[in-house]
C-alpha cells in the first residue's frame, strides 16, 4: 500500500535531522512504508552481523522483532542504544520457550543420565534468556542460513542436540542435511511431565526438538505445495527451512529469507515460482522481478502480525523523539545475560 506522504516526510526529516547518530535496520519481512528507510535489509543473521559492524552509531533502530533487537544490543557496545519501534513486536516462536521451562527441561535430561551428552542449539528466534541458557551450556546459536554448520559443529562436541524452539528448523536440517532419519528425532513438549518422552526415548534421540513452531511458515502444509503445483505447470516450489518437513520434503528448494531472494535474482526470466515465506516479502520479490511469474505458496496463510506491527507511524514516532533527545523503547540485556548469550552468539559468528 502506498505510504503517507506527510509521515514519509516527517521520517525523512526525523532520519535527517539524526545523521550518523542512527542506522536502521530492516528485516526482510517488514513493509515497504519501513523498509524504504532501512539503512541495510537482511535475513536475522546478516542483520545481528550488521548490528555489531556499526559502532559509530549512537542509535540502532531495529526494525524487526524484539529477540533480534536482543540480540543486537548483546553484540553492540554498551553505549550504544538498541531501539524497537514497537515494543510489543515479540515472536511467537520465541515465547514458546521461556527460561523455566527449558531449565525444567535441562533437569529432566540430567535425570535421564544424558545431558553431559547434549549440546544445545537455539536458532536466532529466541529469547536472550535461552541464548544464555546456551551459552552456559556449551552451545551455539543459529539462524536459517547456518543451521548445518551449527549442528555439524555441535555434533563434534558431543552426541546428542537439544534443538530450541523451532521443531521444524532442527528437524528438517537433521534430515535434509545430515542425512539423519525422522527416528532420530524426538520431541520435548514442555507442556507435559518429563517432556512426554521416556526415558528410552531421550536416551536412544540424536537430536531433541522442542515442541516450537513459526505460526505464519507452520501453516503451509503439503495441500499447499500439491494445489500449487496442480495450479501452475512446471512451477518451482521454494520454502524457509521454517516450514514443515513434510512441505519442505514435497519442495524443489529450501533456504533462508536471504537464500530466497538470491535464488529469484538468479532465476532465468519466465521461470514460475511459488514462495513459501512471510507475504511481506513475496510481494516485494514479485515486485521486483515484473519477468518472472512468482506466486504466494498458499493464499489462506499471511503477514507476521508482529513483524507488522512495526510500521510507518511507529518508526515516524521513534525517529522525531531519538532526534528530539527523547530515548524511547530501548531494548537492554541485563548484563549477566548477556555475557552468557554472547558466548552462544560469537560461537555462532565463529563456525566455518
Ligand atoms: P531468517 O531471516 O533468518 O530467514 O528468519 C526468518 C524469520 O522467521 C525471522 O523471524
Ligand atoms: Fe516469529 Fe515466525 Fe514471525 Fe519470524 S515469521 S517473527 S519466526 S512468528
Amino acid at each position: 500500500s502506498p505510504s503517507d506522504p506527510d509521515l514519509v516526510a516527517r521520517a525523512r526529516a526525523a532520519k535527517e535531522r539524526l545523521g550518523e547518530k542512527v542506522f536502521i535496520l530492516g528485516h526482510h519481512y517488514q513493509r515497504d512504508e519501513v523498509i524504504q528507510f532501512a539503512d541495510v535489509t537482511g535475513d536475522s543473521f546478516k542483520l545481528a552481523r550488521d548490528a555489531a559492524a556499526r559502532p559509530q552509531a549512537e542509535y540502532i533502530v531495529f526494525c524487526g522483532v524484539h529477540f533480534m533487537a536482543e540480540s543486537a544490543d548483546i553484540l553492540t557496545s554498551d553505549d550504544q542504544k538498541v531501539v524497537l519501534p514497537d515494543l510489543a513486536a515479540g515472536c511467537s516462536m520465541a515465547d514458546m520457550a521461556t527460561a523455566e521451562q527449558v531449565a525444567e527441561c535441562w533437569d529432566v535430561l540430567t535425570d535421564a543420565g544424558i545431558a553431559e551428552q547434549v549440546v544445545p542449539v537455539s536458532y536466532m528466534n529466541s529469547s536472550a534468556d535461552i541464548k544464555a541458557f546456551t551459552g552456559k551450556h556449551g552451545g551455539t546459536i543459529c539462524t536459517s542460513s547456518n543451521a548445518k554448520r551449527a549442528l555439524d559443529w555441535a555434533f563434534e562436541q558431543g552426541q546428542k542436540v537439544l534443538f530450541l524452539p523451532d521443531q521444524h528448523l532442527g528437524r528438517n536440517t537433521a534430515v535434509r542435511d545430515l542425512g539423519m532419519s525422522l527416528d532420530d528425532c524426538v520431541v520435548y513438549n514442555p507442556h507435559k511431565p518429563g517432556g512426554g518422552l521416556t526415558v528410552e526415548q531421550l536416551r536412544a534421540a540424536k537430536m531433541i526438538l522442542w515442541r516450537g513452531h513459526c505460526s505464519v511458515h507452520g501453516r503451509f502444509s503439503l495441500d499447499s505445495v500439491n494445489d500449487v503445483r496442480a495450479r501452475i505447470p512446471g512451477v518451482q516450489v521454494l520454502v524457509h527451512p521454517e516450514c514443515k518437513h513434510e512441505v519442505v520434503a514435497a519442495a524443489d528448494q529450501v533456504g533462508s529469507t536471504e537464500y530466497i531472494i538470491k535464488a529469484l535474482d538468479a532465476a532465468p526470466a519466465g521461470s514460475t515460482w511459488a514462495i513459501g515465506t512471510e507475504l511481506n516479502l513475496v510481494r516485494r520479490l514479485a515486485n521486483a522481478h515484473p519477468d518472472k511469474e512468482i506466486v504466494f505458496l498458499d493464499r489462506t496463510v499471511c503477514f507476521c502480525s508482529t513483524m507488522n506491527r512495526i510500521d510507518l507511524p511507529h518508526l515516524v514516532w521513534t525517529l522525531e523523539s531519538l532526534a528530539d533527545g527523547a530515548l524511547v523503547n530501548r531494548i537492554q540485556v541485563d548484563p549477566e545475560t548477556e555475557s552468557f548469550a554472547k558466548l552462544a552468539l560469537e560461537r555462532m559468528l565463529a563456525l566455518p
